[in-house]
């Protein structure tokens, strides 16, 4: 069994899928990874329904705009939320641990954010009034080929390409970088962190250790794009995705340490406060 830090260093997002259909052990541990419990650090619950594509017509595909890079899935995995504060923390949070799951079971996956609260997919999730469903992710075996599609996608996203920890990890203030080196037992933590996917590739997730108190502090810096085409939320799902990769891999180096929001929490320009993880028990 390969832990979900492995998971996470293999991931990548698939868009190109065998016809294999998943077998049938592969399918049962499947469905019982998506009917446990998935509640994210600030209390939001998520569900996850597996959807057959069998229920789609050309047309409603052809009606899914940038979803027709994904070509060959079969089936689709749609996550469920019902609104509330920080729900999209514990969306991404939620998802994202099980997207590791069904990676460590050998199946591609990826993240597509988009509109999904009317037609084909919330059709077939039985999506309910006031319920959200901010993303799906097909889920498949990966094809041996991918499609030229996927290749250029991939070269515009920068997909293979994440940014330095310089650009990203401060101490103490955002004037001094927090080196590689430097990050003692936190170093894998922060690691897998930076290798977590991200909406177009944005990596907006910005992290200050406060060395006299032994505190992580979460910031995203939002893009102003995603602000003007309504489409932010993204990034609050986005800053979910890092904080399960870091507390997944923190846990499994048997790190204590939780999540809590503080109210003194340190200001700076272009960057939203998010969350911060207090070390210790
Ligand atoms: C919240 C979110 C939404 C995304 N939406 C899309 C999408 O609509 N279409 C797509 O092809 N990829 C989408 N992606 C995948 C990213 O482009 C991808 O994660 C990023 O380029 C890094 O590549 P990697 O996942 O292979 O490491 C999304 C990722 C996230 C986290």
């Amino acid at each position: 069994m390969q832990t979900l830090s492995n998971a996470i260093k293999k991931r990548v997002s698939c868009r190109t899928y065998s016809d294999k259909p998943i077998e049938e052990n592969i399918r049962k541990k499947l469905q019982s990874i998506l009917s446990a419990t998935h509640e994210g650090p600030f209390g939001n619950k998520t569900n996850f329904k597996l959807l057959s594509l069998d229920f789609i017509t050309p047309d409603d595909w052809k009606k899914m705009g940038t979803y027709g890079v994904i070509k060959g899935a079969r089936n689709f995995l749609a996550g469920i939320i019902s609104p509330g504060p920080m729900a999209m923390e514990d969306y991404g949070y939620c998802m994202e641990t099980v997207i590791l799951k069904v990676t460590a079971l050998g199946l591609g996956t990826c993240w597509l954010g988009g509109t999904f609260q009317s037609g084909a997919f919330a059709r077939a999730a039985g999506l309910q009034k006031g319920e959200l469903m901010p993303t799906i992710t097909p889920v498949g075996y990966p094809a041996d080929e991918k499609t030229l599609t996927e290749k250029i996608m991939r070269r515009f996203a920068g997909s293979d390409q994440r940014k330095s920890w310089s650009n990203i990890f401060f101490i103490d203030d955002f004037s001094h970088i927090l080196p590689e080196n430097s990050a003692g037992r936190y170093r894998e933590a922060l690691e897998n962190l930076r290798l977590a996917p991200s909406a177009s590739n944005k990596q907006p997730w910005r992290v200050l250790y406060d060395s006299k108190n032994n505190v992580f502090h979460f910031f995203v810096e939002r893009s102003r794009q995603y602000k003007m085409l309504g489409i932010s939320h993204l990034q609050d799902i986005d800053l979910g995705i890092a904080m399960s990769h870091f507390e997944i891999t923190a846990r499994e180096l048997t790190l204590p340490g939780k999540w809590e929001v503080i109210t003194d929490a340190p200001k700076e320009n272009n960057l939203e406060y998010i969350v911060s993880w207090l070390n210790g028990n």
